[in-house]
Formats: structure tokens, sequence, C-alpha cells
């Protein structure tokens, strides 16, 4: 259904009839570490946004115009992005890609180096002797070609792409000294094992200027092959002499940028690890203010923008929200991690993904928190129901049927009354449940042939019940229809008197595994602890896992920096070694410092 432009904004409508929910409850935490409950309080979120619309069945929340409001970019600030990683960690391939998608112009101290050692210039003559052993060019000759190179009208205005500069303390001094910072710094990560095989098998066309690999990117046609050449850099010893040059400088490139360095996972393939920076150059190029023609800088926001998830966006959150231990969360922090999760959810919907999972472990919606709140789980999944309505699609919203009769009946107590819950929620003055939406029982009973999209509510085995049997046939019967499954909790699970559930098992993990993460947010901390935040790790389809690292600033303000991205979901040792600079192919420790629950990850 197309939104009106004319949609108009509405504050803080309650959620109705709130009062006969029950006032307080407990639950199991999730946990197979953690063997006792903590008292929880149920708490209602009584406010939301509403647009309303003058056309449509319903008065809603509208992410779509939520989405369209947010910031309308003219005339973009030109990107500047440096990439950093070892020799042959596939800086030059992975530049070719980031041209092609973001019209940046690549500045490669490599490329320009080759360059004037062909045309046999005086500078060439100087370089050439380095560069064929391996060896670091001297500094004063790379930072005045690089600075002539940056200086240049098509750098300036279509933004750069700076490839093999800095490669130590002191060139990365030349440019702070200069004022040149990047926005984003991408240090590509790779085994040395691997670096050695992708430099030895290297090979280059010299007539179009393309990077080849003899097994892993060999060229089409015989007669490309036939003139392919190797540089004479690329034999064994001298890849491993740069790779150690890289090692002892390394740590000064990262020190410099690490407010801004995001470290890549660079063993993968090539269009894998290019959708990790895709997704990050993405964002970063978002985030960048407008700029007039005047050359002073605005943001022209939409008429229909929210002020409040605008200014949380671009200014106060640089990424995700702040302030995140202070719980009960604000209406525009709840706000912003519906949309986040509507967001993914939409793109892998659209993308024709039909089993999928949100797992949004915001400390208010975290278990194992003393402060849970169903309300704002129940407001998340309105705002996943009420957007698929708004596209004209019938929305079953389920929830664990009871598990007995009458005065008899039980459910797993973080599910208690949800159902009810759910149907005196606000779901707008022109009736979307009932017509667009309806509330039912997770169960094969429950899919009916109108349903074309499910919502399963905090799906959760419990002792002497193990929901699985009915998830699975609810899931059967929908067939191709889409399954999403809110905040399931289908790992073993403790009773409130610690009790271990491990009914079922094989049977729960299995269906689970089923299920494609479309969303994911867990705060990060000390092991054993809960304060201070560590970071978080944050997933949104089709992206890869942001490992995001919480840094005060001096101010006194914190933010939350992108440290590293996963294509899966990372292992605890894994975010260990991120928040502990250590390369990828280290040893890992057994022991983390991090409290990353087993049955998470
Ligand atoms: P430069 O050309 O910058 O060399 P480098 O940094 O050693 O990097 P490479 O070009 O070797 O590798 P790359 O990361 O671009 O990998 P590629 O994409 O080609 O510098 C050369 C020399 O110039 C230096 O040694 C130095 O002497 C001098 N110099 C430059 N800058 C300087 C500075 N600032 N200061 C002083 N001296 C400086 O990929 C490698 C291979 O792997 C290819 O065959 C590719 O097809 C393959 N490949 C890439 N990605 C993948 C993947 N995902 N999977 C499988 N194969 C892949």
């Amino acid at each position: 259904m197309a939104i009106s432009a004319t949609a108009i904004l509405h504050r803080d409508l309650p959620l109705a009839s709130l009062s006969s929910s029950p006032s307080s409850f407990s639950f199991p935490s999730c946990s197979d570490t953690i063997n006792s409950t903590s008292p929880s309080s149920l708490q209602l979120p009584v406010s939301h946004s509403f647009l309303q619309l003058h056309s449509g069945f319903s008065q809603r929340i509208c992410p779509k115009s939520q989405r369209q409001g947010l910031v309308n970019c003219s005339l973009k600030e030109p990107l500047k992005v440096m990439i950093s990683g070892a020799p042959s960690s596939g800086k030059g391939t992975q530049c070719e890609l980031i041209v092609k998608k973001f019209g940046l112009v690549h500045v490669s101290t490599g490329d320009l180096l080759r360059a004037e050692v062909s045309a046999g210039s005086e500078i060439g003559g100087k370089a050439k002797e380095y560069m064929e052993n391996g060896l670091l060019v001297p500094d004063e000759i790379v930072t005045k070609i690089l600075k002539s190179r940056l200086s240049q009208q098509d750098v300036r205005e279509n933004g750069w792409l700076l490839d093999g500069y800095p490669r130590n303390l002191s060139q990365a001094q030349s440019l702070e000294n200069m004022k040149i910072r990047p926005d984003i710094c991408l240090m590509l990560d790779v085994p040395d094992d691997i670096l050695i095989e992708r430099c030895i098998g290297r090979r280059m066309d010299p007539v179009t200027g393309k990077i080849y690999h003899l097994k892993y990117f060999p060229p089409e046609m015989a007669e490309i092959y036939d003139r392919l050449i190797a540089r004479p850099d690329d034999t064994e010893d001298k890849v491993k002499s740069r790779l150690e040059t890289y090692k002892k400088n390394v740590e000064a490139i990262s020190k410099t940028y690490m407010d801004v360095l995001h470290k890549i996972d660079g063993n993968h393939p090539r269009d894998m690890v290019f959708r990790q920076i895709e997704s990050l150059l993405q964002v970063q190029s978002d985030k960048l203010e407008t700029r007039t023609s005047d050359g002073s800088r605005t943001c022209i926001l939409d008429e229909n923008a929210s002020p409040s998830m605008t200014s949380a966006r671009k200014d106060k959150w640089r990424g995700i929200p702040t302030r995140l231990n202070n719980i009960p969360h604000s209406r525009e922090i709840r706000e912003y991690f519906y949309e986040d999760v509507l967001q993914a959810i939409q793109r892998a919907l659209e993308n024709g993904r039909i089993r999928l999972k949100v797992e949004n472990n915001i400390p208010e919606l975290n278990p194992e928190m003393d402060v849970y709140r169903i309300g704002t789980l129940m407001e998340l999944v309105r705002t996943l129901a009420l957007s698929f309505a708004d596209d004209g699609k019938r929305v079953k919203v389920c929830v664990q049927g009871s598990m007995g009769e009458g005065a008899l009946s039980g459910m797993p107590l973080q599910l208690a009354g949800t159902r009810k819950i759910l149907e005196f929620m606000d779901w707008g003055e022109h009736g979307a449940l009932g017509s667009f939406v309806s509330i039912g029982s997770i169960g094969a009973k429950d899919v009916n042939e109108q349903d074309d999209i499910f919502i399963l509510v905090s799906p959760q085995n419990a002792v002497g019940n193990c929901i699985i049997d009915d998830l699975k046939a609810m899931t059967d019967a929908a067939g191709n229809r889409p399954v999403i499954l809110v905040n399931p909790r289908l790992k073993d699970l403790p009773s409130s008197s610690g009790i271990m559930q491990a009914m079922g098992r094989d049977k729960r993990l299995k269906y689970a595994a089923s299920f494609e993460n479309g969303y994911f947010f867990r705060l990060l901390y000390y092991a054993g602890t809960q304060y201070p935040i560590m970071g978080a790790l944050r997933m949104s389809y089709p992206y890869g896992y942001e490992l995001y690292k919480r840094v005060n600033e001096p101010s006194g303000k914190e933010k939350y920096v992108i440290i590293a991205t996963f294509p899966e979901k990372p292992t605890s040792e894994e975010i260990n070694d991120a928040f502990e600079g250590k390369p990828r192919n280290n040893e890992r420790s057994s022991a983390g410092i991090f409290g990353f629950l087993k049955s998470i990850f």
C-alpha cells in the first residue's frame, strides 16, 4: 500500500487497555550457564509513534515513511577510504570492485611507483631497486608523489581510495600533518600461508592492467594467458620479507586510525569479502553530510521525517545507540531497534528468504537482565506485523499455546499473558487487527489458507514441554510462506528452580538451524559481569556480523566503533581476539575475557 506523502506524525499514543495485564513476572534465564532466575518486572512501554495515513486501512506505525523521511541528501560529501593489509591480502582486487560501485579515485602508491619505473623517470629510477627487492621505498619519495596525486581535481571531487599508504608511523604522521584523514580505514586480514600462495600465483595482464591469479582467477582466454607477466617482487623470499616489514609497521597504522578502523576477514572468496566492505562503505556513505553548491554543509530533512530518529541516527548515536545499560530504554532507542530489525527482515523477504530468525537482545529484551519488558517485544512484533500489513499481506502473529486446560493451564513464565496483551494492544483505529493482522497459537491448526506470513513470538520450550513439535508442524503447514521467529529460545533452558531442560534437544537444534538469521543484536560484557558494556555484535541481513567496541571519548560521551566484521557469527574466541587486536590466524586462547554465553554462539 502506498503511503501518503502528507502523512502526519502523531506521538505518544498509549497502548490500549494494559491495566488487565499482570503487574510483575519472573522468567527463567536462557543460558545453560545460569541456573537461577532473577525477579523481573513486567513493564509495558506506554507510548509509540504513529503516522496517520490519509488513505489506507489503518492508522499505524509507519516505518516506510520513517525510512523515506530520514535524510534526503542531494550532494554528497565525497567519501575518503583507506585500505590497508599485508602484501597480496587482496587490496588491489577489492579496490577494483570499490571503484566500480562507489566511483572513488583509486590512489595506489604501488601503482604510482610502478608507473614512474615504467616511464623511466628520476623517481622511478630511485624506487626501482627498493621495489624489486621487496623493500619500502624511502618515505620522502613516496610521500611526494602521493601528495601531488591527492591534490588533483578528480580526487577532490570524487573522493579517494588510498591503497598502500601509509605503511609506517612516519607516513601516517605525514598524512596527519597534512590533515588528510580517511572517513574509514579498511584493514584486510589474511593468514600468512594464504598470502604467500596468492602472491606467487598472481599475474598481471600488461595490456589491460587486470590482476589475475593462476588458480583463483585464471584468465578466460588463452590469448590473455600467454601474455601474463609476474611482478619481480612476487617470489616467495621477497613476499616473506615484505610481510615482515608489514608486520613491523601494522600496529602504528591501526593505532593512528583506531577510531575509523574496520578489520575485514579477507580469507574468503573475493565477492564475499566485497560484500562486507560494501556494507561498511554504504553505511559510511549514508552518514556523510550533504553539501550545498556554495560549499556550506547541510542536511535536508524530508517533511515527514521523525526528528528524533534523524538526530539520533546521524549525530547522537553515530552507528548504534549509546547508553544501552540505562533501562528501561527510551522510546527513541526502542524505535531505533524496531526500525533496524524491520529493515533487515524486509531485505531478507525481498530476497525470497522464508525462514528467518530475529534475535534482538537489547538489555530490556534480554531475559538475563532484571528488567525484561514484554511490552517491548510486543511493540517490535507490532512494528513488523503492521509493516507487512501495509504491503497488503495477511499476517498471523502467534504465541505459544497453553499447556493445560482452564485453571490448570500453564505457559513458560516469560510468555504468560502475552496473547492477551497482543489482543489489547492498539493496532490502529482502522482495525488492522482482525483484517490484516490476526492472533493465534503456535501449531499447524492456526495455519489458514488466507495467511500470507507468520510471526512466531519468542517460542520456547519449558520443563516438561517441548514446543518443537508444534513449531515444526506449523512451519511445515506454512509451506513456502514466510515464517519469522522473534527471539526464539530453543537452546537448553533451566527452569525457575534451576532444573535444566534438555528435552528434544536434537530436534530443537535441527529446527533452529533451519532458520536463517535475519537480525542479531547483543551487547558484550566482560565475563561474569553485566557492566561495563564492552561492545556489541550486530548482524542485519544480508550483511555480515559487525563487532563494535564501546569507546569513551575525552568529552565523557560514549560511542561504538566497528573493529571487525565476520561473514558468519564469530565465536567467543574470535571476538576476544578482535578486541585484543590479534590477527585472525593466531592461536586461540581458551579463556575469554568477555562474557559471551556459550549458548548464544
Ligand atoms: P604494492 O603494489 O602496494 O604491493 P603490496 O602492498 O605488497 O600489495 P600487493 O599489490 O602485493 O597485493 P594486494 O593486496 O593489492 O593484492 P591483490 O589484490 O593484487 O606495493 C609494491 C611495492 O611498492 C612495495 O613493496 C614497496 O616497495 C613500494 N611501495 C608501495 N607503497 C609504498 C609506501 N607507501 N611506502 C614505501 N614503499 C611503497 O591480490 C593478490 C593476488 O591474490 C592476486 O593474484 C589476486 O587475484 C588474488 N586474490 C585477491 N583476493 C583474493 C581472494 N579473496 N581469494 C583468492 N585470491 C584472491
